[in-house]
């Protein structure tokens, strides 16, 4: 799909729709509303006074062949109230309109940004939308008759003076939401085409491509480093692990400058092992290496972006299948760091993956740690799929995380873990177990353990169970996966 920025009268337009937006409260009377209002003798103000056009938040208004105007149609999205507006609500407005416009078979469209709002963000905020809403997950559908791509979209209501900011908006929106859809491809894979070894093809084939220094840790090497954790899931699937390890360097990295480590759990399918799931949903459990694939995302925009400090991502993959050799619960492990774990239930799969990817992160270098996970279903029922789980161990780096989510529109709650909950992972025979002993708080209880493996080290678990994946669709966003927490790293990284 093609994004253009053109800074024309938006009445000579010529294209199949000409879209804006309209809020609620007297808006018809401002500015560009008003001038297509005027141009069409009145059609706005009539639809308003017959209450079809409201301003409401995601209304439509659909007007063929509109007088004064060279589109074919004219497409109003209700905006909610004026003092409201951001770039969060322009994100969701350009991807709903992209999305509205589809159905009906539309081709390119116009997208006229109101006086006052065209800057850098907005302008990307534009291209983030529309291609993400654009994204579809009918990959492996081979009857494709009624293709419905929007092949153009064109951005207007520049002036000449804002098209180098415009075109730098583009630019970072494209990349951004490139790697958005990249990470949504991998999530929408069923796990007999994304095995670990398979992702770690992808992996590698993307680095390569973005000019990122990549390394595959294969079965092997991961037993060399002694990552017992990881094994002890991976031992019940014939399926062999991986640990991908993907780095970003900036051209001027200053001595004794923060290593952001990015690590992310791919369990490319987990049937629970022994302590196996039921089977009413599992298919769904090949999202479960989302926080993997959005961390392989993010490094993809890093690329191209570049920001001014080192990254580096760790993505341990393994399926968690209940084979021959599978462990058992009560069996007793020991991970990377040498702290020894009772698998109580080996469901609980996530954390014992990230604990050895965490303490090879913080191996390799990292100062400060994020790790995405599709960690437990207690996170779906605490927060539903509205808000990504946050739990961090430093105040300061968990406010400048919490910052950039609000900044780019991916909602976020931050949870507790203080030591009070440290009792509910306290080993009977061994340091630590990978479950609480029934007291509820089963998200904080998997935080906890995770934290066990980060020491000192500022850290921050993201609990994407609830958000990484859409049952239904949005208006502006296809069902399935989200790609929900890319943006938020993306902003984090590039605020250093
Ligand atoms: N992958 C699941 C968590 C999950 C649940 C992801 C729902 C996406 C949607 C995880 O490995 C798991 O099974 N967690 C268990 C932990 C429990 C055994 C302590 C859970 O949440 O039930
Ligand atoms: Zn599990
Ligand atoms: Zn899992």
């Amino acid at each position: 799909m093609q994004i253009t920025l053109v800074t024309q009268p938006f009445a000579a337009i010529e294209t199949h729709a000409l879209v804006s937006y309209v809020f609620e409260e007297a808006d018809l009377v401002q500015g560009r509303i008003a001038e297509i209002d005027q141009a069409a003798a009145g059609l706005l103000r009539k639809l308003a006074k017959s209450g079809e056009l409201t301003g409401k938040m995601l209304e439509f208004t659909l007007v063929h062949a509109p007088l004064g105007l060279k589109a074919a149609r004219l497409l109003l999205v209700g905006a909610g109230k004026r003092e409201q507006w951001n770039s969060v609500t322009l994100r969701k407005i350009a991807g709903a309109a992209l999305r509205y416009l589809k159905a009906r078979s539309v081709k390119n469209f116009a997208l006229l940004v109101r006086e006052g709002h065209v800057t850098e963000e907005a302008i990307r905020a534009v291209a983030e939308g529309a291609l993400a809403a654009n994204f579809e997950t009918d990959k492996y559908k081979t009857d494709k008759k009624n293709d419905k791509d929007i092949e153009t979209v064109l951005v207007t209501g520049l002036s000449d003076a804002q098209r180098a900011a415009g075109e730098k908006g583009l630019s970072k929106g494209r990349i951004i939401a490139d790697a958005q859809n990249f990470t949504r491809d991998l999530v929408n894979e069923p796990s007999n085409k994304l095995t670990p070894r398979m992702l770690a093809e992808k992996a590698e084939a993307m680095a390569k491509e973005a000019g990122l220094a990549v390394e595959i840790l294969d079965e092997k090497k991961i037993a060399e480093l002694k990552m017992g954790a990881l094994l002890s899931v991976a031992q019940g699937s014939v399926e062999p692990p991986r640990v991908i390890v993907v780095t970003y360097t900036p051209a001027n990295l200053k001595p004794g400058a923060p290593v952001i480590g990015l690590v992310g759990k791919a369990v490319t399918f987990d049937t629970g092992g022994i302590s196996i799931k039921p089977a009413d949903g599992m298919e769904k459990m090949k999202y479960d290496m989302a926080g993997g694939a959005t961390m392989l995302g993010v490094m993809r925009a890093l690329a191209a972006l570049k920001p001014n400090v080192k990254v580096i991502c760790v993505v341990p993959s393994t399926e968690n299948m209940p084979g021959g050799k599978a462990q058992k619960p009560g069996d007793i492990q020991t991970a990377m760091s040498g702290k020894t774990i009772e698998v109580l239930n080996t469901d609980a799969e996530g954390r014992l993956i990230l604990a050895d990817g965490i303490h090879y992160a913080k191996q390799l270098g990292a100062t400060h740690l994020v790790d995405a996970a599709t960690l437990t279903g207690a996170i779906v029922v605490a927060l539903a799929n509205v808000n990504v789980g946050v739990f961090g161990s430093d105040q300061p780096f968990t406010d400048k995380l919490l910052a950039s989510s609000k900044a780019v529109g991916e909602k976020m709650w931050q949870m507790p873990i203080d030591d009070d909950y440290r009792e509910f992972i306290k080993g009977t025979v061994a340091d630590i177990q990978n479950i609480g002993s029934g007291k509820g708080g089963g998200a904080i209880t998997g935080a906890m353990f995770i934290k066990e493996f980060t020491g000192d080290t500022p850290w921050i678990h993201l609990d994407i169970a609830g958000t990484a994946w859409n049952d239904d669709a949005k208006p502006w966003l296809a069902k399935g996966p989200s790609g929900v927490a890319l943006r938020t790293l993306v902003h984090l990284a590039l605020s250093y």
